[in-house]
């Protein structure tokens, strides 16, 4: 049985995701359940931000009742709340921010205005995982690319974001050219698995920096899947892949080349690919630093790691943000 206030409760609703968890301090997961919308977005190869916020609004009151009663939990156990303020859709997170308002005054508990960002980084050490400071991060989502390096767990420096697109947003469209559905990540990897990477797609900025930049290699994809309809779409799905992981590989290895860090720290959505896996497991092997990753159900959006994160906040003592912020840099809270 859980000791009175032992656990966070996180609220995540931020994009596509209905998700709710019940943490410890130590980063133990006692609870959580996801609601995917992934079915509902399928058909507009994309999310579509006026029916995630209607199916929000529909799953957020289950969702939280059942992640509680998977552990038999009450308010009792509750030491505080912790929500996605941003970055994200407007709707869905006016949804979430009222859902934990509402409950905060309903059980007298405190609620945190999380940063989803600042969630991801603490994906990490869910259920034991360990991150060893200093480290160089490579965040890489759907909406959000970007390394950078983290003196201590709550200090974060920009070292490069992206451009352009994200990484995952690449991947989200190719599976569209391609007729793969959405979410796009998991079908393109699956389908690249299946095929040879003989096609050489553009590395946007592999050579300089630690800046991103994926348009222009989505736009090389899609102007060869319109000139050849028949191109064999194994063989395109494995060159992209190999392409986008050769440009993410280079600069985890140039960021640990220029910045003295332990570790380097895989998060966000994309982490769950087993190609980004290995290779910045290589990488990590090459430089002689460790490799913190997520467990694959912490990697996709999720309300363990806002829940996690709201305990540093609680910790931090910081004045609890609950304006909703559809931009938000990783630097803030
Ligand atoms: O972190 P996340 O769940 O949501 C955001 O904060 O954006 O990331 C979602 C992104 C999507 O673009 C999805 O296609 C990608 O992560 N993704 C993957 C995989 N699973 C999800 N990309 C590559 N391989 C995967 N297995
Ligand atoms: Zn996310």
């Amino acid at each position: 049985m859980h000791e009175p206030n032992s656990l966070i409760l996180g609220i995540e609703s931020s994009c596509d995701d209905t998700a709710v968890a019940l943490v410890a301090r130590d980063g133990t997961v006692a609870a959580a359940l996801t609601q995917s919308q992934a079915e509902i977005h399928a058909q507009y190869g994309g999310v579509y931000p006026e029916l995630a916020s209607r199916a929000h609004a529909a799953e957020i009151i289950p969702t939280i009742r059942q992640t509680l009663a998977q552990i038999d939990a009450g308010p009792e156990h509750v030491r505080a709340i912790a929500v996605t303020r941003g970055p994200g859709l407007i709707g869905p997170l006016l949804v979430g921010l009222n859902a934990a308002e509402g409950l905060g005054l309903g059980w007298s508990k405190p609620v945190v205005g999380v940063n989803h960002l600042r969630g991801h980084l603490r994906s990490a050490e869910l259920d034991g995982g360990n991150i060893t400071y200093p480290a160089i991060v490579l965040l890489a989502s759907g909406g959000h690319t970007l390394m950078a390096f983290m003196a201590d767990a709550k200090s974060v420096e920009i070292l490069g974001g992206t451009r352009d697109d994200s990484v995952g947003e690449a991947y989200d469209k190719v599976a569209r050219m391609l007729g793969l559905g959405y979410p796009g990540g998991p079908a393109v990897d699956k389908l690249a698995k299946t095929g040879t990477p003989d096609i050489t797609f553009p590395r946007p900025m592999i050579r300089e920096g630690l800046e991103f930049s994926f348009s222009g290699l989505k736009s090389a994809v899609a102007r060869l899947v319109e000139r050849e309809p028949d191109v064999d779409k194994p063989t395109v799905a494995a060159s992209f892949v190999a392409a986008a992981m050769d440009v993410l590989a280079a600069k985890c290895a140039r960021a640990l080349a220029e910045r003295e860090a332990a570790s380097l720290v895989v998060v966000g959505g994309v982490s769950a690919s087993p190609q980004l896996r290995e290779r910045t497991a290589e990488v990590c092997a090459a430089a002689g630093v460790d490799l913190a990753l997520p467990s694959l159900k912490w990697s996709t959006d999720n309300g363990a790691m806002i829940a996690l994160a709201g305990w540093d906040y609680l910790d931090m003592g910081l004045v609890p943000h609950l304006k909703p912020a559809t931009r938000l840099s990783i630097e803030q809270f």
